[in-house]
C-alpha cells in the first residue's frame, strides 16, 4: 500500500510531511496542465479528492501546513452558504424590444421625455446582451473587496472568493480611481470551456450541464472557490453601481475607462446615433451570433450621455435610458408525448406539453407550455404529433406549430378536462367584466383545492416574495405531503409545533447524530425566523392576490403603509365608500381589475385569517422608507395639469416622487399643490374652488430646485 492510500488517522507526523509535500507538487502540476496548457491530467473529481486529502491532513496536523499549501491558492471556502450583500445601488433589469418598431418607440420616448426636437440626434452605445449572470464588483481604494451576485436586485450573495479566481477580474485598479467604485457586468462561460467541462463531467460520471449559463451559475455558486477556479469563467464589464466619482461623462467613456483599468469590455460595442443605425448593428451582430464563442440573446442599447441617463432615470425596475433588443427565439422539432394539466395558485388549468427531449438553442427541453384550451384547439395539437417548440431566453418554452403531415394515423383531438384534475371541482371559463368568456379555465374548488393551496405556498416562499432559504418548491411539496404545511401561517409555526416531534425527514438516519434534528432543518428554522421582518411590498406580493404583481405591491405598500390600512380601505370600498375608492384610484399606475380582486381577497374570511395569523405569528411587514422627508414637497399631494414647457409630465412626476411627493391624477380635497401650465382647464378651476395652492411651472421648478 502506498502512502497515498493510507488513512489520514494512520499517518505519522513524518509521513504527513512527505504526503503534504507530494500533494503540493502534484496539485501544482495539475494546475499548470489545467490553467496554462488547457489540458487537464485528471478529472475534476480526482482533483477534488487530492484537495480534500490535503485539507484533511492539514486539519489533523495544522502545524505542518506548508507556506505554499494548495488550499491557500484560491482563498478559503466559507463554512456554509454565502453571506448576503446589500446593493447600495439596486441591480436592475432591462425592458425588452422585440422588433424595429419597439426600437423606434424607445428612441421616440426618450426624445419626448427629454423634450428634444425630432431631428436632434441621440447617441447610444450598442453592445451584445450576454447570456450569463450579472455580478457587482466593489473596489475600495482600488482594491477588490466584495463581489456579489445580483440576487433579487437589492440583496445578493457574497461570492468574492469565487470571483477572485476569474482572470478577467483585476484584484487591484490603477492609482487615482474613485475611493469606492462598483463595476458591474456579466459572468459567462465560453462555448469551448463549456464543452470541455461537460466532457470532464461525463468522464467523472456526473450529469452534464444543460447550457453555458447553467454551467456558469453552478460554477459561481460553489462553496469551494477551488472548484470555481477550475471552471473557466469570463467577465464582461458593462456598467457600475455605487461610485464616489465617475471618471467620464458618457457611457462609452466609462467603457473605455474600464478597459484602461484592466477589464474586458465586449469588442462589439459600438456608438450609433439613430434608431435605424441601432437596427443595422443589431442585424449585423445577429448574423455573427453563431460564430461567437459565447451565448448572447440580444443587443443592449444605452443612451451615451450620462447627464441624460440621470434625467431619464428609472421606471419600475428598469432604466428609461436603456433597452434590450432581443434576437428571435430559437426553435426545434420534436414529438408531443402527452399533455398534462397543471393547476396554478389562482386555479388556472394550464396544459403542459410533455415532449421527447430536444435541444433548443443549447438548452434541453422536455416540457413546454400550451397556455390554454383555445391554444390547443388553434394549433389542433394531438398526442403523437410532431411539433415545433420555441424558446426565448428564460421564458418557458412553448409549442408554436404542429407539422400536420407527420400526424400518426388515428390521433384524436385533445379533450380539455372540465373538472380540476387535483380536486375534482368543476372547471369553468369565467365571464369577464365585459361579458366575454375568459380563455383560461379555472378550478372552482377555491380554498378546498389542494393544488391551488400548494401553489399559493410556493408563491409565498418564492424569490420575489418571502424568499426563504431552504424552503423551495420541493420542500413545500414534502412538507405538504407530511401534512405539516397547509397555509403560509404554518411556515412560521413549523419549529414551535413540530421541532419536538420531528418527522423522519428532519432527522439524521445514520452516524453518531442518528435521530437528532438535521443541521439543515435548524438552518431552515433560522431562515424562517430571519424573514419575519419583511418589506411590506414583498408581504403584499406574497399573499398571491390576483393582479398584485411586484410593481403593484410596491405601489400599494407605498400608498397604504400597512396591510391593516390596505384591508380597512378595501373593506370600505366594498361597502361603497366613494372617498376611499377615489383615494385608491388616485394611485398612479393601478389598473381597474385590481379593485375587484382586492375586494374578493379581503372579503374572504379565510384570507383575513391568514393575514392576521401571519402577524400574530410574529411576521412584521416593514413599510418602505418615505422617498425624502425633508424637501418642501415631501408628503404633499401634487397634481400636474396643462402643458409643461421645460420638462415632460413623466419627468416632472418622477422628480416629484423622488422628492417625496405623491402625484395624483385628479384634484380633490386631499390635493396640496396644483402645478398648472397653459391649458390647465377644469383641474385649475376645481383647485381654485377648493382653495388649493397653485403654482406655475417656473414656481414649481424654483421650489424643487433648492432640494435637488
Ligand atoms: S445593462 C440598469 N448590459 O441583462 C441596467 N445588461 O435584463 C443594467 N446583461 O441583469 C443592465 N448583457 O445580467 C446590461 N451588455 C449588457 C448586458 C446586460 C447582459 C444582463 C444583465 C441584466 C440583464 C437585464
Amino acid at each position: 500500500m502506498g502512502l497515498r492510500d493510507k488513512a489520514i488517522e494512520a499517518l505519522s507526523e513524518e509521513e504527513a510531511v512527505t504526503e503534504l509535500a507530494a500533494l503540493a507538487t502534484e496539485m501544482a502540476a495539475h494546475d499548470v496542465a489545467y490553467y496554462q496548457q488547457d489540458a487537464p491530467h485528471v478529472s475534476d473529481a480526482e482533483y477534488d479528492i487530492l484537495r480534500q486529502r490535503n485539507l484533511a491532513i492539514e486539519k489533523r496536523f495544522p502545524e505542518l501546513k506548508r507556506a505554499d499549501s494548495p488550499s491557500d491558492k484560491v482563498g478559503a471556502a466559507p463554512a456554509s452558504g454565502f453571506s448576503k450583500v446589500s446593493h447600495k445601488v439596486a441591480m436592475l433589469s432591462l425592458g425588452n424590444a422585440f422588433d424595429a418598431q419597439d426600437v423606434d418607440d424607445f428612441v421616440g420616448r426618450i426624445k419626448r421625455y427629454l423634450k428634444l426636437e425630432d431631428d436632434t440626434p441621440v447617441r447610444f452605445t450598442a453592445e451584445p446582451k450576454i447570456d450569463g449572470l450579472s455580478a457587482s464588483l466593489r473596489y475600495e481604494n482600488g482594491r477588490f473587496t466584495i463581489g456579489a451576485t445580483r440576487g433579487d436586485g437589492q440583496v445578493g450573495e457574497d461570492i468574492t472568493e469565487n470571483l477572485r479566481t476569474l482572470q478577467d477580474i483585476p484584484h487591484q485598479l490603477p492609482a487615482g480611481v474613485p475611493k469606492v467604485f462598483e463595476v458591474r457586468g456579466e459572468v459567462y462561460m465560453s462555448h469551448s470551456d463549456f464543452t470541455a467541462l461537460n466532457e470532464r463531467q461525463e468522464k467523472a460520471g456526473k450529469p452534464p450541464f444543460a447550457n453555458p449559463r447553467n454551467a456558469a451559475a453552478g460554477s459561481l455558486r460553489q462553496l469551494d472557490p477551488a472548484i470555481t477556479a477550475r471552471r473557466k469563467l469570463c467577465f464582461f464589464a458593462y456598467g457600475w453601481g455605487e461610485a464616489t466619482g465617475l471618471p467620464a461623462d458618457s457611457q462609452s467613456g466609462m467603457m473605455q475607462t474600464f478597459t484602461s483599468w484592466g477589464f474586458s469590455v465586449n469588442p462589439h460595442l459600438q456608438l450609433v446615433d439613430s434608431a435605424a443605425a441601432l437596427n443595422d448593428h443589431w442585424a449585423k451582430i445577429e448574423a455573427l451570433r453563431s460564430e461567437l464563442d459565447y451565448d448572447i440573446d440580444g443587443m443592449v442599447y444605452k443612451v451615451d450621455r450620462l447627464d441624460w441617463q440621470n434625467r431619464l432615470g428609472f421606471v419600475s425596475r428598469a432604466p428609461r435610458w436603456a433597452i434590450a433588443h432581443k434576437f428571435p427565439a430559437e426553435k426545434a422539432v420534436t414529438v408531443l408525448l402527452d399533455i398534462d394539466i397543471q393547476v396554478g395558485r389562482t386555479g388556472a388549468l394550464t396544459p403542459v406539453a410533455k415532449l421527447q427531449e430536444v435541444t433548443v438553442g443549447g438548452v434541453r427541453v422536455k416540457n413546454a407550455t400550451m397556455h390554454n384550451a383555445d391554444e390547443i384547439k388553434r394549433l389542433d395539437a394531438r398526442i403523437g404529433d410532431t411539433v415545433i417548440v420555441q424558446r426565448a431566453g428564460d421564458v418557458i418554452p412553448q409549442i408554436v406549430d404542429v407539422i400536420k403531415d407527420k400526424r400518426p394515423a388515428g390521433a384524436v383531438a385533445f379533450a380539455f378536462p372540465d373538472c380540476c384534475p387535483a380536486c375534482g371541482a368543476t372547471a369553468v371559463n369565467e365571464a369577464r367584466p365585459d361579458g366575454t368568456r375568459d380563455v383560461v379555465r379555472r378550478c372552482s374548488g377555491g380554498l378546498s383545492c389542494p393544488a391551488q393551496a400548494q401553489e399559493r405556498l410556493k408563491h409565498f416562499v418564492s424569490r420575489a416574495a418571502f424568499d426563504i432559504d431552504g424552503l423551495g418548491e420541493k420542500q413545500v411539496n414534502d412538507l405538504w405531503a407530511l401534512g405539516l404545511l397547509r397555509t403560509p401561517v404554518d411556515i412560521f409555526l413549523l419549529s414551535e409545533n413540530h421541532a419536538a416531534t420531528p418527522p423522519d425527514i428532519w432527522k439524521y438516519t445514520s452516524g453518531k447524530n442518528t435521530g437528532q434534528l438535521k443541521d439543515s432543518v435548524q438552518k431552515l428554522f433560522s431562515a424562517i425566523e430571519a424573514k419575519k421582518q419583511i418589506g411590506l411590498d414583498r408581504f403584499m406580493f406574497a399573499l398571491g392576490i390576483r393582479h398584485v404583481g411586484e410593481t403593484t405591491a410596491r405601489l400599494l405598500a407605498r400608498h397604504y403603509r400597512s396591510v391593516e390600512n390596505l384591508q380597512t380601505a378595501v373593506l370600505k370600498i366594498a361597502e361603497g365608500d366613494a372617498d376611499e375608492l377615489a383615494d385608491f384610484e388616485n394611485i398612479d399606475g393601478v389598473g381597474a381589475a385590481l379593485v375587484a380582486s382586492l375586494v374578493n381577497f379581503f372579503a374572504e374570511p379565510h384570507n383575513r385569517q391568514i393575514v392576521q395569523g401571519l402577524l400574530k405569528a410574529g411576521v412584521m411587514p416593514v413599510a418602505p422608507e418615505e422617498a425624502s422627508d425633508d424637501t418642501p414637497v415631501s408628503g404633499k399631494t401634487v397634481v400636474f395639469s396643462g402643458t409643461l414647457e421645460k420638462m415632460t409630465r413623466a419627468e416632472a412626476k418622477a422628480r416629484a416622487e423622488m422628492l417625496g411627493a405623491k402625484v395624483s391624477g385628479s384634484v380633490s380635497a386631499k390635493t396640496d399643490l396644483l402645478v398648472a401650465g397653459p391649458g390647465a382647464g377644469s383641474k385649475l378651476k376645481k383647485a381654485e374652488e377648493l382653495d388649493i395652492e397653485i403654482l406655475s411651472e417656473d414656481d414649481w421648478l424654483a421650489l424643487v430646485s433648492t432640494s435637488v
